[in-house]
């Protein structure tokens, strides 16, 4: 299983990737998760790319093609992959498609933004794993620990209100329009064309996992 995940920050990416990968067996390649990685560990591209996370933007499209490029390399991806918040722009979309990286589905999770800014403020984070909660729609067993782990869980630096105003718009810019692009090459009917689905993102996150698996099966 090949598939990518599309949807707006705070659409529950990441959320149903859980599911997924578990389910498939396949890593789950959240660039997000990769950048806050380089970030803890302070290494040159780490420190870059907070600034711009930090103030809602996007990194730019050399640094995470080449970090996509690497990490599917890896032995891990020979059973598939699910790209959670990848590509993010026509440029990473393209670069995918030249490389010859094969895309079974993509699955558009849609929420309206009215609805993002309060999962954003209540959103809770293990940062060992990237594992995501929210404090009343999906809380932890024990109130501010992962369930796995027992470790603390944060906030995410991005999540404060502005910063994830100016990521809805960055979003509704630069990623909205690979709806399109992906919609067509999926009705194209060209060889290794994927399939294209559009999952209703606003309900109980198993009720969202099931439409999400129904549309996998499919
Ligand atoms: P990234 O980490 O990818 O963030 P994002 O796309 O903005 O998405 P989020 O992780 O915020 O949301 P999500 O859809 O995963 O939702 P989640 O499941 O957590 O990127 C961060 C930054 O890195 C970017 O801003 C950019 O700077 C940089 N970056 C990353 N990739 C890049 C790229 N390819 N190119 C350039 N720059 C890049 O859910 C959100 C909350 O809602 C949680 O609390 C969750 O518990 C809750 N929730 C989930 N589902 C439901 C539900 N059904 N009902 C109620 N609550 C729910
Ligand atoms: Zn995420």
């Amino acid at each position: 299983m090949r598939l990518i995940l599309l949807g707006a920050p705070g659409a529950g990416k990441g959320t149903q990737a859980t599911f997924i990968k578990d389910k498939y067996n396949i890593p789950q390649i959240s660039t997000g998760d990769m950048l806050r990685a380089a970030v803890k560990a302070g290494t040159p591209l780490g420190l870059e790319a907070k600034k711009v996370m930090d103030a809602g933007g996007l990194v730019s499209d050399d640094i995470i093609i080449g970090l996509v490029k690497d990490r599917l390399k890896q032995a891990d991806c020979a059973n598939g992959y699910l790209f959670d918040g990848f590509p993010r722009t026509i440029p990473q979309a393209d670069a995918m498609k030249e490389a010859g990286v094969a895309i079974d589905y993509v699955i558009e999770i849609d929420v309206p933004d009215e609805a993002i800014i309060e999962r954003m403020s209540g959103r809770r984070v293990h940062p060992g794993s990237g594992r995501t909660y929210h404090v009343s729609f999906n809380p932890p067993r024990v109130a501010g620990k992962d369930d796995e782990t027992g470790e603390e869980l944060i906030q995410r630096d991005d999540d404060k209100e502005e910063t994830v105003k100016k990521r809805l718009s960055v979003y509704h810019e630069q990623t909205e329009v690979l709806v399109d692009y992906y919609n067509k090459w999926a009705l194209s009917g060209q060889p290794g064309a994927p399939k294209y689905r559009k999952i209703a993102g606003v309900g109980p996150v198993e009720t969202i996992r099931d439409k999400v698996f129904a549309a996998l099966a499919e």
